[in-house]
């Protein structure tokens, strides 16, 4: 336990708010985070079991604490913060690449990265639009009305992860049910059960690669790290499960939010109808203003100075991008959605050894679920008033938890 009274806290610091908190409204900040937004680049927070952290609000620190290895990402440390009691109940499971620092880390990465390039995000591309159609031509058929969350954005990025790591066709419902359990429970045993199936089945599809080689990222590691000795079948399991994880509810949670947000702003929704080109900046700032992924969390191993302020070792400290992302220094209006503003070093694909694996296929599912939906649902709408949509709380990866639609 940190005590308050021994953080070196400069006497200007405000008095701690709690951290995560709900959002007010879906695509921006709690309000509750307005004094945070105020005290850059580094404050204090309350986490939900009465701890005190630090809360990183600049994004010049941010980006160099990040970068920083005196902080460590390791939940298995005495003291770990933690912004939630979910967090807390799993701490001791080893978690492959987020959970590891390097070297560790550093070898798992190397391993990882030639399926993860952007000539690789390219290549699949024709699979995503493939995907998408087909999610479309399902939800059109039975429609209108729909529940975009599950009808497609929960599918896409489930049946991408599928093509990527080389999951067989026949086998995809079962993946996509069991993802789908793990992580939107209802309940901490469902999710636990469904991680079981999964790691088992993952473990069977290994076997089964290893007698008949194919084309996926699962294969390649077969091939390459698990046939030479590199990594060993749990290792390789447990790659194949933070993928899922991390590649998951994140994808989908932008695509459910992304959606909400554009339909809220009928006149950048417009511009985009006219000027497809646009698509890409569009992404990156959806990606930066609704900074999805909000408290990465991390705890100093040495003293580290910031600016004056003295993190000390064991102290924990917390990462709100959505903070962050709207620091007033490095963004111009930044409550407002522009791409037409250079918004490219928001940090919610993290930054640093952790930066995001998957972020060159992150954006290519988002600009093609996106593109995609609008142009073959030119009505869309929601189907209740906006205010009724009920979204997650501020404990999760931010976004829709149904979004109904019509058109
Ligand atoms: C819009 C969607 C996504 C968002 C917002 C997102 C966000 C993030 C963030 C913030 C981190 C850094 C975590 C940290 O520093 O503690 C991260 C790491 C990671 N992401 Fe993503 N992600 C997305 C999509 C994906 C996809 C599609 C995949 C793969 C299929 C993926 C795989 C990973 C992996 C493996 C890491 C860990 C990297 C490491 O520790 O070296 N992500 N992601």
């Amino acid at each position: 336990m940190t005590d308050l009274t021994e953080l070196t806290a400069p006497t200007d610091l405000p008095e701690p708010v709690s951290f995560p908190q709900d959002r007010t409204c879906p695509y921006h900040p709690p309000a509750g985070y307005d004094p945070l937004r105020a005290a850059r680049p580094l404050t204090r927070v309350t986490l939900y079991d009465g701890r005190t952290a630090w809360l990183v609000t600049g994004h010049a620190a941010a980006r160099a604490l990040l970068a920083d290895q005196r902080l460590s990402t390791d939940r298995s440390r005495p003291d770990f913060p933690v912004t939630n009691e979910r967090f807390a109940a799993v701490r001791n499971r080893k978690v492959a690449l987020l959970g590891e620092n390097d070297p560790q880390h550093r070898t798992k990465r190397r391993m990882m990265i030639p399926a993860f390039t952007v000539k690789r995000a390219t290549a699949m591309r024709p699979d995503i639009q493939r995907i998408v159609d087909e999610l479309l031509d399902a939800m059109i058929a039975q429609g209108p009305t729909a529940d975009l969350v599950s009808a497609f954005a929960l599918p896409v990025p489930s049946m991408v992860i599928c093509a990527l790591l080389g999951v067989p066709y026949a086998d995809h419902e079962f993946f996509e049910a069991q993802s789908r359990r793990l992580l939107r429970g209802p309940k901490a045993e469902d999710s636990q059960d469904a991680r079981d199936q999964l790691e088992a089945y993952l473990g069977e599809l290994i076997d089964r690669k290893q007698q008949s080689l194919g084309e996926g990222v699962l294969d390649d590691l077969v091939r390459e790290q698990l046939n030479e000795g590199a990594l060993d079948r749990e290792e390789l399991i447990s790659l194949a499960i933070i993928l899922l994880v991390a590649g998951h509810e994140t994808t989908a949670n932008m695509i459910s939010l992304g959606t909400y947000t554009l339909l809220l702003h009928p006149e950048r929704l417009a511009e985009l109808r006219d000027d497809p080109g646009l698509l890409p900046d569009a992404v990156e700032e959806l990606m930066r203003s609704l900074s999805i992924v909000d408290g990465l969390m991390r705890q100093a191993l040495e003293d580290i100075d910031v600016d004056g302020t003295t993190i000390r070792a064991g102290e924990g400290v917390i990462f709100s991008a959505a903070v962050i992302n709207r620091d007033e220094d490095v963004y111009t209006a930044p409550d407002t959605l522009d791409w037409h503003r250079p918004t490219r070093h928001h940090v919610s694909f993290g930054f640093g050894i952790h930066q995001c694996l998957g972020q060159n296929l992150a954006r290519a599912e988002l600009e093609i679920a996106l593109h995609s939906l609008f142009d073959r649902l030119p009505t869309l709408s929601l189907a209740v008033p906006a205010e009724e949509i009920p979204f997650k709380p501020g404990d999760t990866i931010q976004g829709m938890l149904e979004l109904p639609v019509t058109w």
